[in-house]
């Protein structure tokens, strides 16, 4: 099966070859994760870097951005935009210190119980720190399935969501999702990008949509 060897080789390029470095990478800390997955919501890693480094020097752990003043929180926001994802990490923190005895919950439905985390989220959160087998399906992960399947259904349409995300779910390796969702948006901003850099690919023997020449129509949004 096309997956199995896609998984393969993926970790095998991710070990050998993969020479992106970010802080919050191998991180087990889900507090650090979480921050650094709400501060990449919506901001380019180049951009979040500076923010994330800044956060984690004022608010080294989860009670001391609990017990921080809101406008010290907001002030080091500044210039990221989305503020509503400022306002979810307060309220997350404090819920969590006052309601949750200051631990970061360790399941998946528990995450997503969370004030600004979505399945996104929670999935990178289990994943990253507790190794447990949710895949991750953001902007990358679509690209690249929808390439290597060549599957036209518009990724924002209801169906494709669906689609996508059980595929999504049926590729993951079970026992190495953390190691595989970082490797997979890896893939997805150095090789698999938007315009896709095909001839330094390990998959490209595989690729149907490369074998259609068909990279640059995938993926299909149903909206402009
Ligand atoms: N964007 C969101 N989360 C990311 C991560 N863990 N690595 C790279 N890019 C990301």
């Amino acid at each position: 099966m096309a997956d199995k060897i896609f998984v393969k080789k993926l970790l095998s390029w991710n070990k050998k070859e993969n020479r992106r470095k970010m802080p919050w990478k191998g991180e087990k800390n889900p507090y650090k994760i979480w921050l650094s997955e709400i501060i990449l919501q919506q901001t380019r890693v180049e951009q979040g870097l500076k923010y994330y480094e800044n956060f984690i020097t004022a608010f080294p752990n989860i009670q001391a951005l609990a017990n921080a003043p809101e406008e010290k929180v907001f002030k080091l926001w500044e210039g990221l935009g989305y503020y509503s994802r400022c306002r979810n990490i307060i309220t997350t923190a404090r819920h969590i210190c006052k309601d949750l005895g200051g631990k970061f919950p360790t399941d998946h439905n528990s995450l997503l119980q969370l004030k600004g985390i979505g399945p996104y989220t929670a999935a990178a959160i289990a994943s990253f720190a507790y190794n447990l087998p949710f895949s991750v399906l953001d902007g990358n992960v679509f690209r690249i399935l929808s390439r290597i399947f060549d599957i036209e259904t518009p990724i924002d349409s209801t169906h494709g969501k669906k689609e996508f995300s059980k595929l999504a779910q049926e590729v993951l390796p079970l026992k190495r999702a953390g190691e595989y969702n970082q490797a997979i948006m890896d893939f997805g901003a150095l090789i698999c990008k938007p315009v896709p850099e095909c001839s330094l690919c390990f998959f490209k023997e595989h690729c149907m949509a490369f074998a259609l020449g068909k990279q640059l129509l995938l993926p299909v949004k149903e909206k402009k």
